[in-house]
C-alpha cells in the first residue's frame, strides 16, 4: 500500500469499538450464569480468535457482532488445541480463565505471538494451583492443566493489564482472596467491568483485591478504541492543514496518556466526555498544530499509553527540540519489537532517531522523505507508516498492509473518508 502526501485532512469520524473491552465482554459473558446481550462488539482478527476459543469451550453466540446474544454453558473439555492468532489478549486472559476448570487445554499462536513471553502468567498462575508446560518455559505452544485454585498476593513485576486480568479472571473461581500489585497502574477495564457485575472488588491506586463470585448476565455496548482513534488524532496535529472530530471514543483515563503528552506538547487537541457509564465517552477535536514543543515522557505515563508511544515518535518529528521515550522496553515484546521496528523503518524514510534498550529519542523539525517500510506484520506499526505517509514529502509504501486487520479492518477506508 502506498500511501501519498495529502493535501488536507478533514471530518468527523468514528473509530472502531474497543479492543480490549471486546475481548472482555466476550470472556465475562461465556463465564456468567445467565444470558447477556453485547452490543457494538470490535470484529477484527484479535477479537475473533477469543470468540472462536469460547465458542470450543461450548458458549453459544446468536447474532452478529453489532447486537450478540451470548448464552453461557458450562465449559467442556476441547479436544482440538487452541488457536490465539496475533493476540496476546487472548492468550494471557484465556490462559486465567482456562488455569481455574479442571481440563487439558493446548493454546497456539502465529509466529509472533510465539515469541511473546507467557512466564509472566505462568508464574502467578502456577502459584495459585494450575499447570502449565509451555516451550522454552515462556512460549506458545503452551499445555495448561486447571485446577480448583487458591487465591493470591501477587506483586507483578511489570505493568500488564494482560497479566493483572489473568490472575483477576483465575481468582473468580479460587478458594480465598487474591490480590494484585503492579509497579505503575495499567488499564482497568477488567477491574471496572467486574465490579460492575457485583463482584467484590477493591482497587486502591495500583493494588486490586477481588473475592471470588459468581454473577448474572449483562448488556453492554462498547465504546469507540483511543488506540484505533490515536492514528488520527496525531494526524490532525501533525498535518500543516487539518481539523478532526472523533466522536463516541472510550475516554478512560487508564487509556489517554496520549492526549495527556499531546496537550503538555502543545497540540491543538481537545477532548470531552459526554457519556459515563461503566467507561467515561466522549468526542476528540485536534488541530493543525505548528507549535508543538519536544517532551520527556514522564514514567508513570507509560502504561497510560504503552500502545500509543511510538506515535510520540512521529509527533517529535515535528515538534520543536527533543523528544525522548524511556523506560518503555516492553515495547520490544508486542506484536513487533516496536522499538526497533520504529527505528529501523524511520531511518529507511528519511528521519533521524536514536535507539536506546528501553525508548528512543528524536530531534525535532524534520522532515519525512518517503521511501518503503516494513512494519513486520504489526498492525500498529503499519497503521503508523500510513499515517506518516500522508505528511511525507514523496509518500511511503507499506509492505503487507493487510496486518492493519489484526484490530481496525477498515483502516484505509477510515483514512480516505479523512483525506476526501
Ligand atoms: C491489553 C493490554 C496491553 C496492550 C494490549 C491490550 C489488554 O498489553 O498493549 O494491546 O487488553 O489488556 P500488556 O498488558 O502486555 O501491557
Amino acid at each position: 500500500m502506498k500511501v501519498l502526501p495529502a493535501k488536507k485532512v478533514s471530518g468527523t469520524l468514528s473509530v472502531p469499538p474497543d479492543k480490549s473491552i471486546t475481548h472482555r465482554a466476550l470472556i465475562l459473558s461465556a463465564l456468567a450464569e445467565s444470558e447477556s446481550t453485547l452490543y457494538n462488539l470490535l470484529r477484527c482478527l484479535d477479537t475473533e480468535r477469543t470468540h472462536d476459543i469460547l465458542g470450543k469451550l461450548g458458549t453459544r453466540f446468536e447474532g452478529d457482532w453489532e447486537k450478540m446474544r451470548v448464552f453461557p454453558k458450562p465449559f467442556s473439555e476441547p479436544i482440538e488445541p487452541l488457536f490465539c492468532g496475533n493476540s496476546g489478549t487472548t492468550t494471557r486472559l484465556m490462559s486465567g480463565v482456562l488455569a481455574s476448570y479442571e481440563m487439558f487445554t493446548v493454546l497456539y499462536g502465529d509466529s509472533s505471538l510465539s515469541r511473546r513471553p507467557m512466564r509472566r502468567i505462568i508464574e502467578p498462575l502456577e502459584m495459585m494451583g494450575a499447570r502449565f508446560m509451555a516451550r522454552q518455559n515462556n512460549f506458545l505452544p503452551m499445555a495448561i492443566k486447571g485446577n480448583h485454585l487458591s487465591g493470591i498476593s501477587y506483586k507483578t513485576p511489570v505493568a500488564s493489564a494482560q497479566v493483572k486480568s489473568a490472575i483477576l479472571l483465575a481468582g473468580l473461581r479460587a478458594s480465598g482472596r487474591t490480590i494484585v500489585i503492579e509497579p505503575a497502574k495499567s488499564r482497568d477495564h477488567t477491574e471496572r467491568m467486574l465490579k460492575n457485575l457485583g463482584v467484590p472488588v477493591e482497587v486502591e491506586g495500583t493494588r486490586v483485591v477481588l473475592e471470588p463470585a459468581t454473577f448474572k448476565g449483562f448488556e453492554m455496548k462498547i465504546p469507540g478504541d483511543i488506540s484505533s482513534a490515536a492514528f488520527f488524532i496525531v494526524l490532525g496535529a501533525i498535518h500543516p492543514n487539518a481539523r478532526i472530530t472523533i466522536t463516541g471514543v472510550g475516554l478512560n483515563p487508564t487509556r489517554t496518556g496520549l492526549l495527556e503528552i499531546m496537550k503538555l506538547m502543545g497540540a491543538n487537541v481537545e477532548w470531552e466526555v459526554t457519556e459515563e457509564n461503566l467507561e467515561p465517552i466522549g468526542n476528540v477535536r485536534v488541530e493543525t498544530s505548528s507549535n508543538m514543543k519536544g517532551i520527556t515522557v514522564p514514567k508513570d505515563i507509560v502504561p497510560l499509553m504503552i500502545d500509543e508511544l511510538p506515535l510520540v515518535g512521529l509527533l517529535g518529528v515535528f515538534a520543536e527540540g527533543e523528544t525522548v521515550v524511556r523506560g518503555a522496553e516492553e515495547l520490544r515484546k508486542k506484536e513487533s519489537d516496536r522499538i526497533k521496528v520504529l527505528v529501523e523503518n524511520f531511518r529507511k524514510i528519511g528521519v533521524e532517531i536514536e535507539e536506546f534498550q528501553d525508548g528512543f529519542k528524536i530531534t525535532g523539525k524534520q522532515k519525512i522523505r518517503g521511501g518503503e517500510v516494513d512494519p513486520e506484520g504489526d498492525h500498529r506499526m503499519a497503521m503508523l507508516f500510513s499515517i506518516a505517509g500522508l505528511v511525507s514529502e514523496e509518500g511511503v509504501e507499506v509492505k503487507n498492509h493487510e496486518c492493519v486487520a489484526v484490530s481496525f479492518p477498515d483502516f484505509y477506508e477510515a483514512l480516505e473518508k479523512v483525506i476526501g
